[in-house]
């Protein structure tokens, strides 16, 4: 697509810095967090203190090893405001995580933070070839979801002219899309799919569209994804990490020139990767759970917080800072189906392989005879709508999902539109089988 690497003096100096440089900052910087952590918050000097940790104990960076883990539950046990490390008043913001069920965790944001989030976000937006002057259409919802208001903030930052539209309304994102011409768009995947639907609803060709930069994450999502958007709209396709507990997004992003992985920016989220099972640090490479430490963070700090999102460390590439590879998926939407363990986005590789299958789909899992079994519902593609083209569709489907995840699934076919859409993130996922069994 196009090069847009940037030059080196657009970028802040610890991008391009040694990693020797950027270790050093860390090690300070963890340092400060953990003291910060321990000396403000009331949780964080309880948990170190059963743990038998004391801020002083944190020598090196592998010191970190030695301080316990902080989970989601931690966050529910403390709702609403018990884990912060400043006093409330001087919390500029709140933010809630999306939750399915019905409180969400909440975290809070000083102006400090706040400033370092619009930051971490000009840069992932910059990464991704966003650029000064740039018109950068939010897609991403507003409101207590991180999504909307981070990458706001970040594009303002960064010098872009921000259309705050938010998620829903697919039909005013298309007409306001072909009206003010945005270069870039900030977007779940999914909801990505049903923009691009309305595009072809309304008639509008989606490669002559403006956009040629989207920034998609908030949920998991393929390489096979990838090409099919960017071949849609004629644009670069880049992925954004993050999660609210740690800051929202901008933890990490790809960079355009390589769409490799994903940078961590480790000068404010330093990650480990662990076993899920017994908590032992694995070295990069290694396939586990991804934990965050901040370095920077003042109200809300976060010492190793479990992700539950799967991914390995790799080296720097387009950046020194170390990547993530792409994240297949949580370990809370792990389908472990007849003993073969299955990740939605393994499901969503093959459906792209059908040329027959338009992208929308939802898993849904079912017990049939005491056998738990899941029956894929998919759109065919408007092209392939006759009977024999469905049939042909279903049989191709099955066979490549038999033959690469290692599962036998049943098939349904749906009319093009008929299947729910995405207005933010996904559901992949519906449980039909009897609790409790
Ligand atoms: O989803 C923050 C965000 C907003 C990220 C916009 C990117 C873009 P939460 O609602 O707290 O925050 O959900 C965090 O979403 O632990 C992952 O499981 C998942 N997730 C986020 N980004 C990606 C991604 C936001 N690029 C949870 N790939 C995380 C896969 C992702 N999963």
């Amino acid at each position: 697509m196009n090069d847009l690497t940037p030059s080196p003096d657009i970028l802040d100096p610890i991008e391009i810095a040694s990693r020797d440089e950027i270790a050093a900052l860390q090690q300070q910087r963890m340092a400060w967090s953990l003291r910060h952590a321990y000396d403000n918050s009331p949780f964080y000097r309880q948990r170190f203190d059963a743990h038998g940790v004391h801020p002083d104990d944190f020598r090196t960076l592998a010191d970190l090893a030695r301080f316990p883990f902080t989970m989601k539950q931690d966050l529910r046990d403390t709702y609403p405001f018990g884990m912060f490390a400043v006093p409330r008043e001087r919390l500029a913001r709140i933010h809630g995580s999306s939750g399915t069920t019905g409180k969400p965790t909440v975290v809070g944001y000083t102006k400090g933070d706040i400033d370092v989030w619009a930051d971490v976000m000009a840069r992932s937006i910059r990464a991704s070839g966003g650029r000064a002057g740039d018109i950068c259409h939010v897609a991403y919802g507003y409101g207590l979801f991180t999504g909307g208001l981070g990458a706001h903030y970040g594009a303002e930052r960064l010098g872009c002219t921000v259309v705050p539209i938010s998620g829903g309304m697919t039909e005013r994102q298309v007409t306001l899309m072909q009206d003010f011409k945005p270069r870039i768009i900030m977007v779940t995947p999914s909801y990505m799919l049903s923009i691009l639907d309305e595009f072809r609803r309304q008639g509008v060709d989606p490669r002559e569209s403006s956009v040629k930069v989207g920034i998609f994450g908030a949920e998991p999502w393929t390489n096979s994804m990838r090409q099919e958007i960017e071949q849609a709209f004629d644009m670069d396709a880049v992925d954004i990490y993050g999660l609210s507990e740690v800051m929202g997004p901008g933890v990490a992003n790809e960079c355009v020139e390589t769409k490799d992985g994903l940078h961590v920016w480790e000068d404010h989220f330093y990650p480990e990767i662990i076993d899920p099972e017994t908590g032992a640090v694995l070295p990069d490479g290694e396939m586990g759970e991804l934990v965050f430490t901040t370095l920077t963070k003042e109200g809300l700090p976060m010492i190793r917080y479990r992700t539950r999102d799967l991914s390995r460390i790799l080296p720097g590439t387009a950046r020194t800072m170390r990547r993530i590879e792409k994240i297949t998926g949580r370990s809370d939407d792990m389908i472990i189906l007849r003993g073969v363990n299955v990740f939605p986005t393994q499901i969503e590789e093959q459906i792209l392989k059908c040329a027959g299958l338009a992208p929308h789909f939802h898993l849904e899992l079912v017990r049939a005879e005491r056998m738990d079994a899941m029956i894929v519902h998919v759109e065919c593609a408007a092209s392939h709508a006759g009977a024999d083209a469905r049939g042909a569709s279903s049989r191709e489907l099955g066979h490549h999902i038999k033959s690469v995840v290692g599962i036998s699934t049943r098939i349904e076919i749906h009319d093009p539109g008929n299947l729910a859409r995405s207005e933010g993130k996904a559901k992949r996922v519906i449980d039909n089988r009897p609790k409790g069994q």
